[in-house]
């Protein structure tokens, strides 16, 4: 009966302290071997940040943002730890994700095209200097300049054919150059390592840059002497530089993976890939609860929705994390708000003992995501010495999921055996805190930084 597959979902999705403990501690060996030459699972992305703000950086800069949801311009003015910004927002459309290359770089010039047509008025041949620009793609790529970046592989269930293996600048500069777009592109960079820039222009305890989103992942600054796969180069050991951590890769058998993580696997564009993302990103958590729906109405013992219009609930990746979000918000004592979400969104009526299976189901996906993502901050925490720090996030989840950031808080108590708090309101010794527009701002101020660096010689 239900109560029964509640205390089945539970087995396998609930992740004790000694769990989060064991995961953690072989997530910072596989930092540690990302760096290596031999490398690990976690790509470990070199970025060529190599200098924090100062916080004095001024100018203007345009941003593009391209995520895995949303393509974003903004115009950003730096203004001494402080900026204003203009931005335009556009959503980025499902064909587009697994389409033709072209229609990519094309969509991202027209989009910035139109927004400094906008804000600047028409484009001639001789109307302005070339705006600096800094690109963030956030997604893994190899890069040995700063404004390089080899597309290592896909995430977010992006698959567009000849992108991969190939260095994606010149061919966004090409649909740039038809159009005659007047922009110098001076920087690509990371969400993650826009967002832990931007975190630390205007707070200098900020050490690591966290996305929560569609995709997960973190950035942290590394010093070279620490990165062997970069001694070739004879770097000052002590010279400062970004690590994108792209550990949306951890893979490890420590990772307690149910059988309908591995569905999702196995269905995704890139099977075997982003062990870790795939269990605690945004693009999944909807799709691991409607899989888990989707099975109990099959299994004859359950057969929860009996007799139900069961064809909306079959559409892969039709609920998104809003939709957990919603069931988990519903202040409700009977789920009267989680009835009617599945009655508009799904045209299924659940009875009171299905309702309470959902929440609980939804509280379960939400909270495994959390745990395992603080196991992630603690790694890098633990591999730094960080004994205490501020960690700068971003993101739909962490913005929008309810318990997300509470949830997580717990999960690095445990791993990191603070002590209880002994009053409500202290802060602990490590917060995650939300980053004032990560990636608009650590793009502007990588590309400031960026141009210093040209200036200085260096
Ligand atoms: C946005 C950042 O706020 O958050 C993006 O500007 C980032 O750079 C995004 O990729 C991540 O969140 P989501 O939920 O849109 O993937
Ligand atoms: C995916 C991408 C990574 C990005 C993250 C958050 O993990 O591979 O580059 O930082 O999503 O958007």
């Amino acid at each position: 009966d239900l109560v029964n597959q509640i205390k089945r979902l539970e087995e396998l999705f609930t992740i004790d302290t000694a769990t989060l403990k064991k995961i953690t501690h072989h997530f910072v060996d596989e930092l540690t071997r990302g760096l290596s030459v031999e490398g690990g699972s976690i790509p470990m992305n070199p970025t060529w940040v190599m200098s924090e703000p100062t916080g004095h950086e001024t100018g203007e800069y345009l941003a593009l943002d391209f995520g895995g949801t949303n393509l974003r311009v903004c115009q950003v003015t730096l203004k001494e730890r402080n900026f204003d910004i203009i931005q335009s927002k556009w959503r980025i459309r499902e064909e587009l994700k697994t389409g033709v290359a072209e229609e990519l770089w094309d969509f991202l010039a027209d989009c910035l095209h139109q927004f400094i047509e906008t804000h600047h008025g028409p484009i001639t041949n001789n109307t302005m200097d070339k705006i600096p620009l800094g690109f963030t793609f956030s997604y893994p790529a190899t890069q040995n300049y700063i404004d390089e970046g080899t597309l290592q592989w896909w995430t977010k269930g992006f698959d567009i054919a000849g992108v991969e293996g190939h260095n994606v600048v010149p061919m966004f500069e090409a649909a740039l150059r038809q159009r005659g777009v007047p922009v110098k592109l001076i920087a690509l960079v990371n969400d993650t390592t826009g967002t832990l820039i931007a975190s630390a222009y205007a707070n200098l305890h900020m050490k690591i840059g966290c996305i929560f989103g569609t995709g997960c992942n973190a950035a942290y600054i590394e010093d070279c002497g620490s990165i062997p796969k970069l001694a070739h180069l004879n770097l000052p050991s002590n010279t400062p530089m970004v690590i994108n951590c792209e550990w949306g890769a951890f893979n490890h058998r420590t990772l307690p993976r149910t059988p309908y993580d591995t569905s999702i696997d196995k269905a995704s564009p890139r099977p075997g890939q982003q062990a870790f993302e795939k269990m605690v990103a945004g693009l999944y958590l909807g799709e691991i609860f409607r899989l888990i729906m989707v099975d109990l109405h099959s299994n004859p013992e359950t057969h929860v929705f009996a007799g139900q219009d069961m064809s909306k609930l079959q559409n892969p990746y039709s609920l998104d994390s809003s939709f957990l979000a919603a069931i988990e918000e519903d202040p409700t004592d009977n789920l009267s708000n989680t009835l009617e979400l599945f009655q508009t969104q799904l045209n299924i009526s659940p009875n009171l003992p299905e309702l309470q299976l959902i929440r609980r189901t939804a509280e379960l996906i939400g909270t495994r995501a959390a745990r395992l993502s603080a196991c992630g901050v603690a790694a890098i925490s633990i591999k730094k010495g960080y004994a205490s720090c501020h960690v700068g996030a971003d993101g739909s989840v962490f913005q929008k999921y309810p318990h997300f950031k509470a949830r997580g808080a717990q999960a690095l108590r445990e791993i990191l055996d603070w002590p209880a708090k002994q009053d409500p309101g202290e802060e602990d010794p490590i917060e995650i805190l939300p980053a004032e527009d990560g990636s608009g701002v650590g793009a502007a101020l990588i590309a400031a930084l960026t141009l210093r660096r040209v200036q200085e010689g260096n």
